[in-house]
């Protein structure tokens, strides 16, 4: 079996973060996160390129999409060093749906499919660990010990985009720009829709069958 190449969309909160690293761990390839790198670079100056934020952090904070120049030279980056890969939060627009089908060809281009109201709750109670970027949930997934990490006892914290505001501009942002791109490759071979409200153990198994059919 080849390294699949699979790109995973789906709606702020819809478990795209969760199954990527299964799927890197399970099929052996590279987890490429636009919303992690631009995170890891949130104060990055970019004020040369004439937008009304001069970092990538104060669009991601504002729920809106960095500029296409920022986030292509990402993606195009961590290309050149994969063979296989899982492609997540990339493109979320059309303009980055033709740049990435011009540089690499998809296998597997899976669709989680949650509800509005879930996905607020989910990403409203979301907590994160700052140090090994594991996931937490106040009500559906708490750690052992509250508000510290299980895997490396760093205090918790909650993204700063995950406020209940941003979270619904992230959602509107998402109708406007992303479901393009999902109509995009909606009817290609390699599209399918798995329902993401099942629990994580149960989207991961459909994920798993529908690239293990694809490769
Ligand atoms: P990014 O980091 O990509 O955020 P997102 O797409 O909004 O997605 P999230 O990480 O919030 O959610 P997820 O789908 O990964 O869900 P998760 O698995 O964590 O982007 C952030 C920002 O960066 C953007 O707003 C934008 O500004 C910028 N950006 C990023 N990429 C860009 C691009 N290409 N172009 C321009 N700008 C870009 O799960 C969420 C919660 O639900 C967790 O608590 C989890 O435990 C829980 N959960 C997961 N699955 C289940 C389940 N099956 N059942 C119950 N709970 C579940």
């Amino acid at each position: 079996m080849s390294n699949p190449r699979v790109l995973l969309l789906g709606a702020p909160g819809a478990g795209k973060g969760t199954q990527s690293s299964r799927i890197s761990d399970g099929f052996g390839v590279d987890h490429i996160t636009t919303g992690d790198a631009l995170r890891a670079n949130k104060g990055m100056d970019i004020s040369e390129l004439g937008f009304e934020h001069d970092t990538p952090g104060e669009f991601m904070d504002s729920g809106e999409l960095v500029p296409d120049e920022v986030v292509n030279e990402i993606v195009v980056t961590a290309l050149d060093d994969t063979d296989g890969f899982v492609l997540d939060g990339y493109p979320r627009n059309i303009e980055q749906a033709e740049f990435l089908d011009a540089r690499t060809e998809l296998d597997a281009v899976i669709r989680l499919t949650v509800d509005d109201a879930e996905l607020v709750n989910r990403l409203t109670g979301r907590r994160v660990c700052p140090d090994c970027g594991e996931n937490y949930h106040v009500e559906f997934d708490q750690p052992a010990e509250s508000g510290i990490c299980d895997e490396c006892g760093a205090e918790l914290i909650q993204r700063e985009d995950d406020t209940e505001a941003t979270v619904r501009e992230r959602l509107r942002v998402f109708a406007e720009n992303t479901e393009p791109v999902i109509d995009h490759y909606a009817g290609t071979d390699a599209y399918v829709e798995i329902d993401g409200e099942e629990t994580p153990d149960a989207v991961w198994d459909a994920v798993e069958t529908t690239i293990e059919q694809r490769v």
